[in-house]
């Protein structure tokens, strides 16, 4: 019932930071440095309005859409979060449950603190995120992991060499992996609906928060201010590993964090199935550009591949402006983090229905029936929008 007061992803967001401890919130929200990318995701959208076209019969609409063989009720899914457990009880296999109830998906991060035989046994999950490790050796063990317990898609994400400057963990006291700090100590007095409602329940079923599908972090934590010794062992990792990987790996391999068309094709010529072009939410690269407006040049550079979009998207008209501009499907992170945080499964629900209600009645404003359609239209249906 209090889910009635929720009428846009955004509201999420504002439940959110009332209930987190703000070295929580942070680290759910923030970007990194000057936050430049986290904005400059945001405002690629209101950068480009729509041309709608009237006067077309747009009943009968159906969201469907299909990519990799596979068919989704919903153009989008959710995008891997390490650490969602720490937000959300359950993170991972909430925000997994949920997708799937909507006819979609959830990305297990590699940095989860849940155990991935566990979210693909209790939320049927086929889709893995892996943060790679540093040697042929454990990269094989990793693989044969991921496809014992059931998963079908890889996504290797590739835009973490090193871990970025997220300052604003460091000044909350938000370190992975995951410690009590003393902010959070103080913090976790002022939020007990949290403490105890979240990280209470967390511990009390599984422990401390801790990495279960990635090797620890050696040395200093993550999140540490010191940026050389805080590179965690990644920083080796190239198009050479992704052709060892696609050698051993069965499914479906996409990389995620591609930002030039040239790496589109290199993933391409590396026996990639699909891309995922983000900048991580805005959280790595400080200054990296929103892709946005650029697919139609991916589009061209690699024309066989299916491509995903991610950033920023919280409205329907975003995901739309995505799929006009040559996106197969996108990506939503951070609200439904926010969903499951404050209401659990419910939320997630919640979020799923309302952005499907938007990208529905957007169609019809729009003047289609279905992403087919909407493609058909094309670019043609969109405009800079004045500055
Ligand atoms: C992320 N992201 C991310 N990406 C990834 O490949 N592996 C990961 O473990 C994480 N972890 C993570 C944690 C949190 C809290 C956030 C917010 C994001 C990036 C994520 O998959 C996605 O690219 C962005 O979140 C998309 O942007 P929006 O929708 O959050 O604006």
């Amino acid at each position: 019932p209090r889910l009635r007061k929720i009428f846009s992803l955004d509201d999420f967001e504002t439940r959110a930071k009332r209930l987190l401890p703000r070295a929580i919130f942070g680290y759910v929200s923030g970007g990194t440095e000057t936050d430049s990318s986290l904005r400059a995701n945001r405002e690629a959208y209101h950068s480009i309005g729509f041309r709608p076209r009237i006067l077309r019969d747009v009943s009968g609409r159906s969201l469907q859409t299909g990519f990799l063989g596979n068919s989704y009720s919903v153009p989008f899914g959710i995008a891997p979060m390490g650490f969602s457990a720490v937000a959300a009880f359950d993170g991972d296999v909430v925000l997994a449950r949920g997708a799937a109830a909507a006819g979609s998906f959830a990305i297990c991060s590699a940095a989860s603190l849940t155990p991935l035989e566990r979210v693909a046994k209790d939320a049927g999950s086929t889709w893995f995120q892996a943060y790679i490790p540093g040697d042929r050796e454990r990269i094989a063990g990793l693989l044969q992991r991921v496809e014992a317990a059931g998963f079908r898609h890889l996504v290797v994400t590739g835009d973490v060499p090193v871990a970025s400057n997220r300052e604003n963990n460091a000044r909350n006291g938000f370190d992975a992996p995951f410690r009590i700090t003393p902010q959070l100590i103080w913090q976790g007095v002022t939020h007990p609906r949290w403490s105890i409602g979240t990280l209470g329940r967390e511990i009390a079923s599984r422990g401390m928060p801790h990495f279960e599908n990635m090797e620890s972090v050696q040395g200093p934590p993550l999140f540490s201010r010191d940026l050389v010794r805080s590179t965690i062992a990644r920083d080796k990792l190239s198009w050479d590993d992704i052709a060892f990987i696609r050698d051993r790996w069965k499914g479906k391999l996409l990389v995620k964090g591609i930002i030039h068309p040239d790496d589109a094709k290199l993933a391409a010529r590396h026996g990639c199935d699909a891309i995922i072009l983000s900048n991580h939410g805005g959280r790595q690269l400080d200054g990296t550009i929103s892709p946005l407006c650029f697919l139609p040049e991916f589009r061209k550079a690699v024309p066989d591949m299916s491509i995903i979009f991610d950033g920023g998207i919280r409205r329907g008209t975003d995901a739309l402006k995505a799929l006009v501009l040559g996106a197969d499907f996108v990506l939503v992170g951070r609200p439904f983090l926010y969903a499951a945080a404050t209401y659990g499964l419910a939320g997630v629900g919640h979020a799923m229905t309302l952005l499907s209600e938007e990208i529905d009645r957007d169609m019809a404003l729009l003047g289609v029936r279905s992403i087919r359609e909407l493609r058909e239209l094309g670019p043609d249906c969109l405009h800079p929008a004045p500055a």
